[in-house]
């Protein structure tokens, strides 16, 4: 499977050198492990594969404060979430955004993982298929040739909540009609449910928040995946 590390903005340097250093007898087995740290520590993870959590809309330039595509590819960082729900929350980063860093990915040969999560009360109201599909539409034109989607509900991100595995069958499954691509679920995976939510045969592996920076969870929760 593939296993997305999200360390969000956490961690500082002394923590990240012990991470990096006890990382390294974490037992992956076949699992495609993809880690996307603060973008600081990236040239740190040199041997790994590594993700960005971010890339700036813009080209390279005088654009301060911003990082760009280019400058992440010279750092052997080959993907790059794109769209995650904490950017639209905190950072008022709406869908047109989302857009432009797509290209920015793509010119700098970056693979997005392109982020879409329904609310409860859209999903309550049965519109989540609607919404997702409608994101989608706006993200992904017919040039993008490669990306990988990452399906996370927004009340299952950090809340402990997780859908059901009907309700997550139900939205990859209507996600891989249109986009022929991995899909990965995210939200609230930790090494206790993670035996229920493998069951769901559309889901090609995971992002993980929380439970990237616990590295015994982390680990326990592979060999569950394994079983
Ligand atoms: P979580 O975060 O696993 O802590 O819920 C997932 C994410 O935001 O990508």
């Amino acid at each position: 499977m593939l296993i997305v590390l999200n360390h969000k903005s956490n961690l500082e340097k002394q923590e990240i050198e012990k991470y990096i250093a006890e990382y390294k007898s974490l037992k992956t087995n076949d699992h495609q492990m993809i880690i996307c740290p603060s973008s600081c520590y990236l040239p740190l993870f040199e041997q790994l594969e590594l993700g960005s959590q971010d890339i700036s809309r813009y080209q390279a330039g005088s654009y301060t404060g911003e990082i760009s595509g280019y400058a992440l590819k010279s750092l052997n960082v080959s993907y790059v979430l794109i769209n995650h729900s904490e950017r639209a929350k905190c950072l008022n980063e709406g869908l047109e955004i989302a857009r432009k860093k797509i290209e920015r990915a793509v010119e700098s040969n970056l693979i997005p993982i392109i982020c879409v999560g329904d609310t409860k009360e859209e999903h309550e109201q049965r519109n989540h298929l609607r919404k997702i599909k409608e994101i989608l539409s706006q993200l992904i034109t017919k040039e993008l040739k490669e990306y990988i989607i990452a399906y996370e509900p927004l009340y299952a991100i950090g809340t402990g909540i997780v859908p059901s595995n009907d309700d997550i069958k139900e939205m990859i499954s209507m996600i891989k009609e249109t986009y022929h691509t991995k899909v990965l679920y995210g939200g609230s995976v930790d090494e206790k449910n993670v035996e229920i939510l493998k069951e769901v045969d559309q889901i090609d592996g995971f992002l993980l928040g929380g439970i990237s920076l616990k590295l015994s969870n982390l680990q326990t929760l592979l060999q569950k995946l394994d079983k």
